[in-house]
């Protein structure tokens, strides 16, 4: 016999609406649960009540005022109301790094203490966001020392795989769900919350004896929590793996004379390689691979594996922005007082979070240089000019890519947004002080490039 589940139809909170906690409060209620949502940032969280989107991700601006019209979906006046008004609580703060490289936890530890001093009912709290091995315990912990009396607290892991960009496309189409759980009522419940999501079908319509069954759906890794917490960290760590292994595979095919855009085809048409994250070019950046491989390798030493392995992975990517700052000095020489076109500051396309973008490590050195900026990024800019970098006095910004080539002496491709695919490069070329485009991501086609008359160079490839 089945253990029966935590909560039957629970309600739902959600704790951090950021670039996790925002889709999928949205993507929950959705699907047809009553989800209360809140963000200790009281501006950000007013904001969403008001249906307005703190970010740029596709769709998430009509999802927000969708599900807010439909009642399913609310925003807390305070962290405490939704922590009250909710049965499984789902922790989606933010896990940044130290200087030491490890996770600060703190915004962990914080939520945890509030959920424990503010419940009055038993609730099933869920750690999404991304934690070192072992951290789910501490929350545990967290939870028992600060509890009321009578309450009680179960603690799961479920961490979050979606990518910025595809945020929401991700929550609906997951690869896997992944469920670290410490009781059979845990694991129902989180079964049943997301059994609508695969089943495509109402919270009301899925019975109990599909909740028991769900467990053998190919697309729920059920474990222990320090499972679970250990296959996000290895997976983000795989995947920054790729990139740098495929980055040094490009270092050999320039001093080789080789193409490491074929390389990576010829490699990743082996199903067991496999093409995603083989791109060579300015390295990853974001608020997960980067961070995430460096705590990965924190928590390792702290536990005493040798992990020089990962911390090369990290100290390879670091490198790129170096590399392509040497080959615009070998074309152009002093750098001094060139004007220099960057597209792209966000991290990758489809997103306007510049967080360890490379595009920003990049335009960093460029200002150490003391060139001149023409910067343009279809949706960062705003983001930009937050930052200390726009304090530099030599940086115009531009809406269009093509006027912000104007007199320039060279053009760099940061981000590999699609659109930059587009541009009509025939019509730039004769604007520019001198027709050389640096592309880091290897957007182009080299061969047009050259045919219309660019001095053109990319990562790891012939030209
Ligand atoms: N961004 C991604 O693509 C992604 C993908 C998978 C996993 N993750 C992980 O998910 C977690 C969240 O990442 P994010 O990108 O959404 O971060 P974010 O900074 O966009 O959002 C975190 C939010 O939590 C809020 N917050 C902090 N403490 C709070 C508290 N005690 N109560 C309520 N709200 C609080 C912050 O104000 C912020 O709005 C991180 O651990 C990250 O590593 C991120």
């Amino acid at each position: 016999m089945e253990e029966k589940i935590m909560f039957d139809n629970p309600n739902i909170g959600i704790l951090g609406l950021g670039h996790v906690g925002l889709p999928t409060a949205l993507g929950l209620a959705d699907i047809g649960w009553n989800v209360i949502g809140a963000d200790d940032l009281k501006s950000k969280a007013q904001d969403i009540a008001n249906g307005d989107a703190p970010f740029y991700e596709p769709g998430l601006s009509e999802m927000l005022i969708k599900n807010i019209n439909s009642g399913r979906f609310s925003v807390a006046s305070s962290v405490e109301e939704a922590i009250d008004a909710s049965d499984v609580i789902f922790v989606c703060v933010g896990t940044p790094q130290n200087d030491d490289g490890s996770a600060d936890l703190s915004q962990i530890e914080n939520a945890g203490r509030t959920i424990a001093q503010n419940s009055n009912t038993n609730k099933l709290v869920v750690e999404k966001s991304t934690t070192p091995v072992s951290t789910s315990l501490r929350i545990k912990d967290t939870l028992r020392r600060y509890a009321k009396e009578n309450v009680e607290f179960e603690v799961a892991v479920n961490p979050e795989f979606l990518r910025e960009g595809t945020g929401l496309y991700d929550f609906f189409n997951p690869d896997r769900i992944v469920l670290g759980v410490e009781s059979e009522a845990a694991k129902n419940t989180l079964l049943q919350i997301y059994l609508p999501l695969l089943a495509q079908t109402n919270p009301s319509d899925i019975s109990d004896k599909e909740i028991y069954e769900a467990k053998s759906n190919d697309k729920f890794v059920i474990t222990d929590v320090n499972t679970a917490e250990l296959i996000k960290h290895a997976s983000n760590s795989f995947l920054a793996t790729k990139i740098s292994f495929i980055n040094l595979v490009a270092d050999i095919c320039e001093k080789s004379g080789s193409d490491v855009s074929k390389v990576a085809k010829g490699m990743g048409l082996d199903p067991r390689i496999g093409s995603s994250f083989l791109q060579a070019g300015l390295g990853f950046g974001g608020y997960c691979l980067p961070k995430d491989i460096k705590a990965f390798t924190k928590i390792g030493e702290d536990l005493g594996v040798d992990m020089s392995f990962f911390r090369e992975v990290d100290n390879v990517n670091i490198r790129r922005v170096d590399q392509i700052i040497d080959k615009l000095k070998g074309k152009l020489w002093v750098l001094r007082d060139k004007t220099i076109a960057v597209w792209g500051i966000a991290f990758k396309p489809g997103t306007d979070d510049i967080r360890e973008s490379p595009a920003m490590a990049l335009i960093e050195k460029l200002i150490e240089e003391e060139v001149k900026l023409n910067l343009h990024d279809p949706k960062a800019m705003e983001e930009f000019k937050r930052t200390s970098l726009s304090e530099y006095s030599n940086i115009e910004y531009f809406t269009d890519p093509i006027d912000s080539s104007n007199n320039v002496d060279a053009i760099i491709i940061a981000t590999d947004w699609p659109e930059f695919k587009s541009v009509d490069y025939k019509n730039i070329k004769d604007a520019m002080q001198y027709p050389f485009v640096l592309d880091a991501r290897n957007l182009l086609n080299p061969v047009e490039m050259l045919d219309i008359g660019f001095d053109y160079i990319g990562v790891g490839r012939y030209s």
